[in-house]
């Protein structure tokens, strides 16, 4: 009779009780098993790994946001003002059971940001009216039973001109160079530093200012993703990390200003800035997108 080895393999779950492999885990350790990964990530950076039931509720909180975000895009046409696409992503996401995660948070006054042309983020809906050759980035977060799921894209309303065409192929760009980076053993530098060598290849800036971030049962958890940075730095990336690419990026310049409303931020030089974000898992192998589309 064959003797099945009690040998523990490269890739068996480690003995530790981590649910890594064992490759990725133990392998190295002769004796007593390691604190496990969820407990380390905890203590040393506040990071919360996520498994079981936790995926399964941000995957479907991002399937409401991806849903949201297709039915603002099917509206947006020169003369639309941007509160009508407030109305519909808060009345869309209240008749799903879920909450609109912007609405109130730290002040914000509406339920999705809406952001045209120069304006690089957190632009609040009202009544601008959309015109041809506009592009416009709209930003969804939802909360589906206590989990977010934050996902954005910029559209083109009506023709684009040369200028919108480049920064937003840039920009979509960006966040594929960034998530092709997202896989275990690679550091929240990396991604960065993919982002910011692209872009910069393309004469293009990457803004500063603001970062991607974890995600789960809050808006904002650790780690901070920052779009820019340095090859092999960082944190390094493991199983159940949650967090968002977001790269905003600028034909012109990097420096931004905030208007009086204290949350619109616009370039300095009024050159026009684009924006995709996406909600990713670190798995064992790679990534999945929690918020998916094609990029
Ligand atoms: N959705 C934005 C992000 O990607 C945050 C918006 S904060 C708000 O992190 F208050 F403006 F909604
Ligand atoms: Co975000
Ligand atoms: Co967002």
């Amino acid at each position: 009779m064959k003797q099945k080895s009690d040998k523990v393999g490269r890739n068996d779950p480690c003995p530790c009780g981590s649910g890594l492999k064992y490759k990725r885990c133990c392998i190295g350790r002769d004796s007593a098993p390691r604190e496990s990964l969820e407990n380390r990530y905890e203590r040393e950076y506040q990071i919360h790994l996520k498994k079981g039931p936790d995926i399964e509720g941000l995957r479907k909180a991002g399937k409401l946001v991806i849903e949201t975000l297709d039915l603002a895009a099917s509206i947006v046409k020169p003369g639309l003002k941007t509160e009508a696409i407030n109305t519909l992503v808060h009345d869309f996401t209240i008749q799903n059971h879920a909450i609109p995660a912007p609405l109130n948070y730290r002040g914000f006054p509406k339920s999705v940001c809406v952001s045209v042309n120069d304006v690089i983020c957190h632009g609040i809906p009202g009544d601008y009216r959309l015109a041809d050759g506009d592009i416009v980035n709209i930003d969804v977060t939802s909360i589906l039973d206590g989990y977010y799921a934050d996902a954005s894209k910029t559209f083109f309303v009506g023709s684009p001109g040369p200028q919108a065409r480049k920064i937003v192929q840039v920009a979509k760009q960006s966040l594929k160079e960034g998530m092709a980076m997202v896989k275990p053993g690679n550091r929240v530098g990396d991604i960065g530093h993919a982002i910011q060598r692209y872009a910069e290849s393309k004469g293009c800036s990457v803004v500063r200012d603001f970062v991607g971030h974890g995600i789960g049962r809050e808006f904002h958890e650790h780690p901070q993703v920052p779009h820019f940075g340095k090859k092999g730095q960082g944190i390094e990336l493991v199983p159940g990390m949650v967090f968002t690419i977001e790269p905003m990026i600028n034909l012109g310049d990097l420096s931004l200003r905030i208007l009086k409303d204290k949350w619109t931020a616009v370039t300095r030089d009024g050159s026009l800035s684009a924006q995709f974000e996406q909600t990713l898992l670190v798995t064992e192998n790679g990534h999945e997108s929690l918020t998916p589309y094609d990029l």
